[in-house]
């Protein structure tokens, strides 16, 4: 038995699709935890390959529990859609294996409306370039205790109520930035209309969870987004609205953090960021082009192109230590193949002297933080057919090194290509120690 917590590292995209998608493989319970359909992961078994934006990622694996847990803000409509999606193509049984917390908050079109409005409306520099798919809106309700949950479907005359008093807090805002409020009415039933198909889904996932770890069978805690867009720990305010660190595991699938065995972080080679905020260590040259199209660096749920940098072991450091990473999943290592020095950024110059940790308070000003590089050798072998440490070329190896003597967090797994075949495992927290590098 094993419980596994998965979170990025970064700003998000860390390649976690693919990661998470191995991993799968050996996790008979699969949570989501935090965030909602700003996440995007493309899953792949077999022929079959899938974008899902709220479903876990387990969800093409037949004997796969998967879990929309508490944490999450669920668009019903997405989550139906995704269900038919994967109905189209055969896989009819979901019911039995799916569970919506009844806890977790639904994201409604006002909040959809909102997210948008207030993106488009927003003064230059002020815009934090959210995927408007009513994240934010919708943490505000949970947290201003004004939101409506999964649970409610199952009590129409509590829905009614609910979505009004949910509709009239944000009347004055829509208003305000130049919308029209929804008819209430309109809301509630369609969203009774929906009930027939969520409420059989509906459950205590928390405990659900918990007795799948009495159990003993092994757990994955699937993380969305990735530590610096965390709401507490990331590069506020230019963060998403949820929890999406190791701690938030625990909180948002209902279990306690004893409980969990392993944190994994998932970082990329190097750094990239969709949407606006702080970027210490971001290129905008040859090299930072090379990085975003040979990585393919476009958002999944926006499409927007990726900024893209160095890779920042500062930040990485932080992450290591706000998540308490056992272990790393280094992704993308192929696409620095090419470029003939790389650069790493150790530590940051700073008023106060030189500092090896992200010095968050100093984000908004980059001036008065200068990163200091060290400059690595680089490769030009391509690195997809490589399956041990050993087949790597000698620059890649010392590259894996550095990382892990910097941060003191070992490499768990290299990707080497988009492919999950094109995989290096050292360990594999599910099953113990895979062959050896
Ligand atoms: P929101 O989560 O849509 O409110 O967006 C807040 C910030 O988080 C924006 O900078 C988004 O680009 C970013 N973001 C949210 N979800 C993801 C993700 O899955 N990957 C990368 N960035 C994300």
């Amino acid at each position: 038995m094993s419980v596994v917590a998965i979170v990025g590292a970064q700003w998000g995209d860390e390649g976690k699709g693919k990661i998470v998608d191995i991993y799968t493989e050996f996790a008979e319970v699969v949570v989501r935890f935090a965030g909602g359909p700003n996440a995007g992961h493309t899953l792949v078994v077999g022929d079959d390959k899938l974008v899902v934006r709220l479903l876990p990622s387990g969800i093409l694996r037949p004997a796969t529990l998967c879990v929309l847990g508490q944490g999450m803000v669920v668009d019903p409509d997405v989550l139906l859609g995704e269900i038919d999606e994967l109905g189209r193509r055969g896989h009819v049984e979901l019911g039995s294996r799916l569970a919506l917390s009844d806890r977790a908050h639904l994201i409604l079109p006002y909040h959809v409306l909102v997210d948008t409005l207030r993106e488009t409306t927003a003064p230059a520099g002020r815009a934090i370039g959210t995927t408007k798919k009513g994240i934010g809106p919708a943490y505000e309700d949970k947290a201003r205790r004004n939101g409506v949950r999964a649970g409610d479907l199952r009590h129409p005359a509590r829905l009614r109520e609910r979505v009004d008093a949910a509709l009239a807090g944000w009347a004055p805002t829509i208003k305000s930035l130049g919308g029209s409020v929804p008819s209430a009415e309109a809301l509630a039933s369609a969203l009774l209309a929906s009930a027939p198909r969520l409420v059989p889904l509906l459950r205590d996932t928390s405990a659900l969870v918990s007795e799948s770890i009495k159990a003993g069978k092994s757990v994955m805690l699937e993380g969305a987004q990735g530590t610096l867009l965390d709401l507490d720990h990331g590069t506020y305010p230019f963060v998403t609205s949820s929890s999406a660190v190791a701690g938030g595991a625990s909180v948002g699938a209902g279990i306690g953090p004893n409980r969990i065995n392993t944190v994994i972080g998932i970082t990329k080679a190097y750094t990239t960021r969709v949407g606006a905020g702080p970027f210490p260590t971001e290129l905008g040259n040859a090299e930072g082009d090379h990085l975003r199209e040979v990585g393919a660096e476009f958002g999944s749920v926006t499409g927007r192109p990726r900024r893209t940098g160095w890779l920042d072991l500062p930040a990485l450091r932080y992450a290591a230590r706000v998540n308490g990473f056992d272990g790393l999943a280094l992704t993308k290592l192929d696409v620095l193949t090419g470029l003939s020095t790389l650069k790493v950024c150790v530590a940051y110059d700073t008023p106060e002297g030189r500092v090896n940790d992200l010095p968050l308070d100093l984000l908004d000003r980059p001036e008065l933080m200068k990163p200091v590089y060290v400059e690595l050798e680089g490769w030009q072998e391509k690195l997809e057919s490589a399956r041990v440490l050993d087949e790597l070329p000698s620059a890649a190896r010392a590259y894996i090194r550095f990382l892990e003597k910097e941060t003191g967090a070992p490499v768990y797994l290299v990707s080497v290509g988009p492919r999950r075949s094109e995989t290096i495992m050292l360990h594999n927290p599910f099953v113990g120690r895979a062959a050896a590098p």
